[in-house]
């Protein structure tokens, strides 16, 4: 996929220009809640989101947490491969349907979203390659943890790899929830449901 120069890549952005987010400033994040075409689709969207963030942030937190000594390495252990894993899970899912489902029929509202969806769906990649590499670094910090030796090494690339991912996630569903709740309250969900 080619992205148009106005767009910037996930690992590099810090926000959306306002050509992509083109309804941003019509739709401010404060008014969505009130305003009459905020249903049941919107809500559950952002629902997704934010239990995605606070998945991605007690990860964080716990890998924090066993690097300064507060957290015993079986504890962690036990914490982390169902924690990763649940969100991997999730947010698969999630992507899966976005990319399958909904992205298409944002797009088919009005070609200005083109370039908006361009941008997502390379994020979903990102993010992706993001996922399989913090995955490799979690077996490997697994590994370590059952071999004499020191595992720190081991530690610090699972705890990079992932805070990378986690960051790189936020801004993601930052950015498109300014793409797709604006577009949602302008045309109504029943056009993308
Ligand atoms: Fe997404
Ligand atoms: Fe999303």
């Amino acid at each position: 996929m080619i992205l148009s120069p106005a767009s910037v890549l996930l690992p590099d952005r810090t926000g959306l220009s306002d050509e992509i987010a083109y309804l941003r400033a019509a739709y401010p994040a404060a008014k969505w809640q009130s305003h009459r075409n905020y249903g049941e689709l919107t809500a559950f969207w952002l629902h997704v989101h934010a239990s995605l963030r606070e998945q991605a942030a007690r990860l964080d937190g716990m890998t924090a947490s066993f690097r300064e000594g507060r957290m015993a390495v079986g504890a962690f252990q036990a914490a982390v491969v169902p924690g990763l894993n649940h969100f991997l899970h999730h947010l698969s899912g999630h992507h899966g349907i976005e990319d399958q489902a909904y992205f298409p029929k944002f797009r088919a509202l009005d070609p200005r979203m083109a370039a908006g969806f361009d941008v997502l769906e390379s994020d979903h990649g990102i993010i992706h390659a993001g996922l399989e590499a913090t995955l490799d670094a979690a077996r490997t910090m697994l590994r370590a943890f059952g071999m004499p030796g020191d595992s720190r090494p081991a530690v610090d690339a699972y705890a990079g790899t992932s805070h990378i991912l986690f960051a790189q996630l936020v801004r993601h569903l930052a950015d498109e929830e300014e793409i797709v709740i604006p577009a949602m309250l302008e045309h109504g969900e029943r056009r993308v449901s």
